[in-house]
């Protein structure tokens, strides 16, 4: 039933949708709702203009309401709505599987397709099990985290993962364990890029080996720059670190690449643009620019292969989603493909990061600002949290950016920004210039 409320004109009834990491009764007294999109710009319900700080949720990495993406998912829809990629195939999943691969880090050129994020974590968790098992080291049960790490909501997501809310509830896969994290304000804070203290940290993963033995652990998953924790880049020579021990005993090493794949550092994944290449590879997001529900895993050639060595009869990985490369999916992630390689969005960020860094560090001085962090086109403020009121400065900017004409995202007191590719310098001024305004505003 629609009603009539001051968010618009025949705006719905809010009460059946169950809204996800929303505080539901707050968001329905006071509803934010997003109409339309087009380039850098939401409209709002009321009509304002509201300028993407986000890509969405870190997805729409091309600027919203891309005409050829529209085109090539309506053609795709009266061409061929839907075909099963469980013993039987479309042209269009196998091109966009090629496609990917071409961009892909070194190696990595054998993909399985998912439907979002925690599907590419728990399939690319399962892929490794799979595959020491099929490798007669069946006892590799154990896979280690990292606090503060967010691999989405799936049971294999949340037992690697490390933000509490996410997992205190829930029942968690055995066997798991968690390296600590990077977040070190006393050491690092206001750090450009990559910090310089924390290195160190990685040797944490020494520890926990030692502990369970490293002959029981499959596979250690990080994202190569924690996002939603709130962004903490990885301290110079961490990552190294932790390719070499995982090199060292055989554990297969994932990179959590759902944010910071197709270009958001400025190079196409950041495992190219540290240097790393990891052996599993978990994507999602930017892959279609936000528009169908799609993710991919991306394994090392060499670990695909050993799947590929029983009889040929036999189904070699028993796994897969009915939506697994589904063909509108692909349609609008080849579309979404040629935009990023015409207009280089792949590595834009690279030429723009100097400026976003700029700006973002002006707010240095802001009031309540602890912190200021970034790299690539991946940012984040920090601000002091209320006594007693955790979160309530974050939100409230989040609240009074909107009403300026800001999309930011705030998760308890950090605020993270992560704009489309295409942004201009001048919508960078814009969207730091508004920031520093409320955040004049907020006590
Ligand atoms: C690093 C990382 N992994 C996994 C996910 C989960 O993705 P989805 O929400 O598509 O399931 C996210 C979502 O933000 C993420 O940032």
């Amino acid at each position: 039933m629609n009603t009539q409320t001051p968010h618009g004109e025949n705006a719905p009834d809010l009460s059946a949708f169950w809204m996800p990491f929303t505080a539901n009764r707050q968001f329905k007294a006071n509803p934010r709702l997003l109409v339309s999109a087009k380039g850098m710009y939401y409209r709002s319900a009321d009509g304002t203009e509201v300028l993407d700080g986000c890509a969405g949720l870190w997805c729409v990495n091309a600027g919203h309401g891309r005409e050829e993406i529209a085109q090539a998912v309506g053609r795709q829809l009266e061409t061929l709505d839907f075909a099963p990629t469980f013993q039987m195939g479309h042209p269009l999943v196998f091109d966009f599987a090629a496609k990917l691969a071409k961009i892909a880090p070194a190696g990595m050129d054998r993909i399985f397709f998912t439907n979002s994020g925690s599907e590419s974590v728990d399939t690319a968790l399962k892929i490794a099990f799979a595959y020491h098992r099929a490798r007669g080291e069946g006892q590799r049960t154990r896979v280690i985290g990292r606090e503060k790490g967010y691999h989405g909501v799936g049971f294999g997501g949340i037992t690697v993962g490390g933000l509490v809310n996410n997992r205190r509830v829930f029942p968690l896969l055995p066997g798991a364990d968690h390296m600590r994290h990077t977040h070190d304000l006393a050491r690092n804070a206001f750090a450009k890029g990559q910090p310089d203290h924390g290195a160190e940290l990685a040797d944490e993963l020494d520890r926990i080996l030692n502990l369970h033995g490293p002959e029981t652990v499959a596979a250690v998953i990080v994202e190569p720059v924690s996002g939603s924790a709130g962004v903490l880049p990885p301290p110079k020579g961490y990552l190294e670190k932790l390719r070499a021990t995982c090199d060292a005993y055989g554990i297969l090493l994932i990179f959590d690449e759902v944010i910071t794949g197709f270009g958001r550092l400025g190079a196409p994944f950041a495992s190219q643009f540290f240097g790393i290449t990891p052996d599993l590879m978990t994507t999602a997001k930017g892959i279609t620019n936000g528009s169908v529900p799609m993710g991919a895993v991306f394994a090392k050639r060499a670990i695909h292969d050993t799947f590929m060595s029983g009889p040929e009869p036999l189904i070699e990985l028993f796994h897969g989603y009915t939506y697994s490369g589904h063909p509108v999916a692909c349609a609008a992630g080849l579309a979404t493909l040629e935009i990023y390689e015409r207009e280089g969005l792949l590595t834009r960020a690279a030429s723009l990061a100097p400026k976003f860094e700029a700006l973002l560090h002006g707010l240095r001085e802001a009031p309540n600002v602890i912190d200021v962090r970034n790299i690539g086109l991946m940012g984040a403020v920090e601000l002091q949290p209320r006594p007693g009121a955790a979160g309530a400065r974050g939100y409230e900017v989040l609240v009074k950016a909107l009403q300026k004409g800001l999309l930011v995202r705030a998760t308890g007191d950090i605020l993270a920004f992560s704009p489309p590719l295409i942004v201009s310098e001048a919508e960078l001024e814009k969207l730091f210039g508004i920031l520093s305004e409320v955040l004049k505003t907020i006590d």
